[in-house]
């Protein structure tokens, strides 16, 4: 019986010094200390041992189990150990390989205009200020003089909420706003999104304006095309044609609507210039006295100007897009051309 179990050993040994992969393994655990293995098969032969010989064979038996799992425990860390040796090998890291390219974001060009015009303004001492989207008819019309009957308040243009609350159709409510809250002198410009309901090549139903609103003192027309004609050429080059040409607006008294010379054609007449070399930019004056009267101030001591911008229109032109609604469709192939 020693001599069986020396063999079992010895046979546990060689066998398992071949195994070299989990499956093996198993197969040979199986073998020697399953259920119908080698060892069980020994115990099982007990019974024909001597009665006063099984304690000691017993022990001789456990010993070797003992010995055969020991083997086997050792013999499975040691292929798990290969296993990731291998594995680390194996993985090799191409630092020559191209990457992935990774997509960067970037501001959308009404953004980088509208931060543009923000600079300029800014530079000659304008302050930002904003008013909510959504407006009473008091601020976007009343306090504005544009009376109930005028065109701007029909159906087709305002966007109603209710009877009395629309969403803004123009960025002029946040000069009342800011008039209301403080006193002269006053220099802000007030960028933000507008609603119209309308909609074609040049017209979208939400875009940008910036208000400006400068009063003080003393203030004159000739200040303001001094501040308008400077912002112009700055933002359209240094040689840029501007004319200020008169206009109406309830707000203003007098009103310009202020053209520069068509930066298509270069003021020779083209499709976009209507064949006229100029282009409307936007629309400015001094504030009516029926404003100030809104918000209590005195236009026997304070003047002062306003003008009022959309920031597409300014893009398309910068930029040469024919067609607003560009903006709004996220096409990134239209996108990445403004990075
Ligand atoms: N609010 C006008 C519009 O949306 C633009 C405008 C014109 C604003 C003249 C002004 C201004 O402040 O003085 O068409």
């Amino acid at each position: 019986m020693q001599e069986k179990l020396e063999e079992v050993k010895a046979q546990a040994q060689a066998e398992l010094a071949q195994a070299s992969d989990e499956v093996s393994l198993q197969n040979l655990k199986a073998k020697f200390l399953g259920r119908k293995g080698v060892i069980t098969e020994i115990l099982k032969g007990m019974k024909d041992v001597a009665k006063e010989d099984r304690p000691k064979m017993g022990v001789m038996i456990n010993e070797v189990k003992t010995f055969v799992e020991e083997l086997f425990d050792q013999k499975a860390n040691q292929i798990k150990e290969e296993k990731k040796r291998r594995s680390i090998a194996e993985e090799k890291i191409d630092a020559t390989l191209p990457s992935r390219s990774l997509s960067v974001g970037a501001r959308h060009p009404v953004s980088q205009v509208m931060e543009e015009i923000i600079n300029i303004f800014e530079k000659m001492g304008f302050e930002v200020a904003e008013g909510p989207e959504i407006e009473t008819d008091y601020y976007n019309f009343e306090a504005l003089n544009i009376p109930k009957n005028h065109p701007a308040r029909d159906m087709q243009d305002t966007f109603y909420i209710s009877d009395d609350v629309v969403l803004r159709t123009h960025t002029s409510p946040v000069q009342i706003r800011v008039m209301e809250k403080e006193e002269p002198p006053i220099k802000i410009i007030a960028p933000g999104r507008v609603y119209r309901c309308d909609s074609d090549v040049s017209h979208t139903p939400m875009f940008h304006q910036i208000e400006g609103l400068l009063i003080d003192k003393d203030i004159t027309f000739g200040d303001l095309k001094g501040v308008l004609t400077e912002f112009l050429r700055l933002i359209f080059g240094e040689g840029i044609g501007v004319r200020f040409r008169p206009s109406f607006f309830p707000f203003t008294e007098p009103s310009a609507e202020v053209d520069i010379e068509c930066v298509i054609c270069e003021g020779q007449g083209c499709r976009v210039c209507k064949e006229s070399g100029w282009l409307e930019i936007l629309g400015c004056g001094m504030v009516d006295p029926e404003v100030f009267k809104s918000v209590n101030y005195d236009p026997e001591i304070y003047s002062g100007f306003a003008f009022g911008m959309g920031i597409e229109r300014i893009t398309m032109l910068k930029f040469g897009i024919n067609d607003i609604r560009l903006f709004f469709e996220n096409d990134v192939r239209f996108l990445r051309q403004f990075v």
